[in-house]
């Protein structure tokens, strides 16, 4: 049987994911449908013939008088936390966009009204499920390389940011690095545990907070990551997941362009070989949405939980605290309740 689901937050990517992910999920139905806006809710809705009954412009009032077991929050980052807290104090599991929310004390807050509810909480880390970083994450695993000695990561993109991004703190570290973060932590399978980092803004550039960011992130298990990004880098645009670089004791691992497409690449010293790419029946938040749907079904946590995915946001903040700071800045002193 499937289960109930109210999504809200019906914006640009609301409605994308709605249509291409949520619609066809053999996991999910809509209970409801809600976003402050009812010019967004009625578009959506009469697009995909979906009754008026489940729309709503209030949360609250979608999460007393619908039959639901979850909610998907696709509204824009700053109101995550809040709905995300209602829709936990109704009983409902939570599947939460991108980034978890704004501060650590904010995800500290609402793992623990998960836990005293008995409801799940996974982020929308879809990165984790693409093809091309299951291929790399298979590569890496797979290499008979020896040890990994260092990575190096960049991400630049002309974005022309939403109203609320032009806003935010920390605009390309929560909106962007979170997904190459995450990657950091997902590929390297360690979790961060120092940050040296530098964010920073140009006059004119339009945004409150800082569009580009540099950092080093030094693993637990020892192998610092260098990564710059920025999401206002005119010019050539990379692929979202970024141009990586994992470099061995005997060669390297790529995602990358090394003369045959974007994909793979995997170099001895002597030879270099694209792989092919793995079968992935659930790319994306295909994924994402079944990861959920079963951790719900078989009572357990999801693989990208509240507690996982506050990790990622703590190394987020952290680089922006080392850039505050100019000093690095280890995770474990800054979370001690974990
Ligand atoms: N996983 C990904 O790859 C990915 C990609 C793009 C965006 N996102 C995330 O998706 C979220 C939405 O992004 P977007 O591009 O659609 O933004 P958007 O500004 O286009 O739309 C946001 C929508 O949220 C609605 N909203 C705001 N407050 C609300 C509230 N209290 N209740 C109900 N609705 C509310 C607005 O009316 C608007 O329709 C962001 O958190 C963003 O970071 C994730």
């Amino acid at each position: 049987m499937k289960l109930n689901i109210i999504q809200v937050g019906l914006g640009a990517h609301g409605q994308g994911v709605g249509e291409h992910f949520v619609m066809p999920s053999p996991d999910f139905i809509y209970s409801g449908l809600v976003d402050i806006n009812p010019n967004a809710l009625a578009v959506y809705a009469n697009k995909n013939n979906l009754p008026q009954s489940i729309c709503f412009t209030d949360h609250e009032q979608a999460f007393r008088e619908t039959e639901s077991d979850a909610v998907f929050i696709s509204a824009f980052s700053p109101v995550h936390y809040e709905i995300a807290k209602s829709a936990l104090k109704h009983g409902l599991h939570v599947l939460i966009e991108k980034p978890f929310v704004l501060t650590v004390a904010e995800a500290d807050e609402l793992n623990s009204l998960a836990a005293l509810h008995g409801c799940n909480i996974m982020i929308n880390q879809n990165y984790r499920y693409f093809t091309s970083v299951l291929t790399l994450k298979q590569a890496l695993q797979d290499s008979r390389l020896g040890k990994m000695l260092f990575v190096q990561s960049s991400f630049f993109y002309d974005h022309d940011g939403k109203p609320y991004q032009k806003q935010m703190d920390n605009y390309t570290l929560l909106e962007m690095s979170v997904h190459h973060v995450d990657m950091i932590r997902f590929l390297v399978d360690s979790d961060i545990a120092e940050v040296s980092g530098k964010t920073w803004n140009h006059t004119g550039s339009g945004y409150a907070g800082d569009p580009h960011v540099h950092a080093v992130y030094t693993t637990e298990s020892g192998v610092s990551a260098f990564y710059l990004s920025s999401l206002l880098a005119g010019g050539v645009s990379m692929p979202w997941e970024g141009v990586w670089r994992f470099q061995f004791e005997g060669g390297s691992v790529h995602l990358d362009d090394l003369g045959d497409g974007f994909g793979v690449y995997i170099a001895d010293g002597t030879t270099k070989t694209k792989a092919p790419m793995i079968t992935n029946e659930r790319e994306s938040i295909h994924g994402v949405l079944h990861e959920f749907a079963s951790s719900i079904r078989e009572k357990r946590d999801p693989s990208i939980s509240g507690k996982d995915n506050v990790r990622t946001l703590s190394a987020l903040l952290a680089t922006a605290e080392s850039s505050r700071q100019g000093r690095t800045i280890h995770l474990s002193s800054t979370r001690t309740n974990q």
